[in-house]
């Protein structure tokens, strides 16, 4: 059965971020045995997690509190093997609507990493960032989105040599393909990110599990939910 690896675009415009995740995905197909999916924050109405926890106390996939275009992504979410997530820059770091769109999704995965601590384990992760600017911040775009699957336990991998964090692109603030075509050597990374992407799905899916036990203990999972329960308002 192929893997299946979800592209995310962090970009509110149908422009140099969404062609470079769209590319790395056809190159992850390219492999065989891959199948791809894409997903666009662009259009989308969504709100900010307020931090009221109703996920986490009614065991929901769901924000509760607000009905809006987030309805269901979760739980899609987690049916992939892999993803691919391309930011553009916006004052340095990754863009407030992949943000946002993180803070919402993720915070109920506490309610699937309590069940089963390894449930990310096999899943993979490639950043890719576009800034307008050739040293715009893109290594930090790539490392907050890394940052935020470290979390997870799902795995970041990056595009290899030259592409250490994942991919960089440079757009120069031209819209669109020729945005992309400005940076044969980004685009190289991007493509590079895809197959990687590919690969590690492919790879990680048949090992057995390993490190998914439970943390034990002080600061271990039961006294954090415990904690953490007791903390919402
Ligand atoms: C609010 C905002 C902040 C930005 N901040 C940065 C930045 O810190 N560094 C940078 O290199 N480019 C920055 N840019 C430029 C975009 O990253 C660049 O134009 C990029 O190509 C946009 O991607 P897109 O074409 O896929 O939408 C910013 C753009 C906006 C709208």
């Amino acid at each position: 059965m192929a893997v299946r690896i979800l592209g995310i675009c962090g970009s509110p415009r149908k422009s140099v971020t969404e062609y470079c995740v769209r590319e790395a995905l056809k190159e992850a197909a390219g492999l065989g045995g891959v199948d791809t999916d894409f997903f666009t924050v662009r259009g989308l109405k969504y709100g900010f997690c307020v931090h009221c926890d109703l996920c986490l106390k009614k065991e929901s996939l769901d924000c509760l509190r607000q009905k809006d275009d987030l309805a269901g992504f979760f739980g899609r979410f987690i049916t992939y093997d892999g993803y691919i997530i391309g930011t553009p820059v916006y004052d340095m770091n990754m863009s407030s609507q992949l943000l946002t769109l993180i803070n919402r999704a993720m915070r109920p995965s506490w309610l699937l990493l309590q069940k089963d601590p390894g449930f990310f384990y096999r899943k993979v992760v490639g950043a890719i960032a576009v800034g307008g600017t050739r040293n715009g911040g893109q290594e930090m775009a790539l490392q907050a989105i890394n940052n935020v699957f470290f979390s997870l336990g799902i795995a970041p991998v990056s595009g290899g040599v030259l592409a250490y964090n994942g991919a960089s692109v440079w757009s120069k603030n031209i819209p669109g393909l020729k945005g992309a075509e400005q940076d044969p050597v980004g685009l190289d990374m991007v493509r590079a990110l895809g197959r990687r992407v590919g690969l590690m799905a492919k790879a990680l899916r048949p090992q057995p599990e390993t490190c998914g036990r439970p943390i034990t203990g002080e600061g271990g999972m039961e006294e954090q939910k415990r904690v953490t329960l007791a903390g919402t308002l």
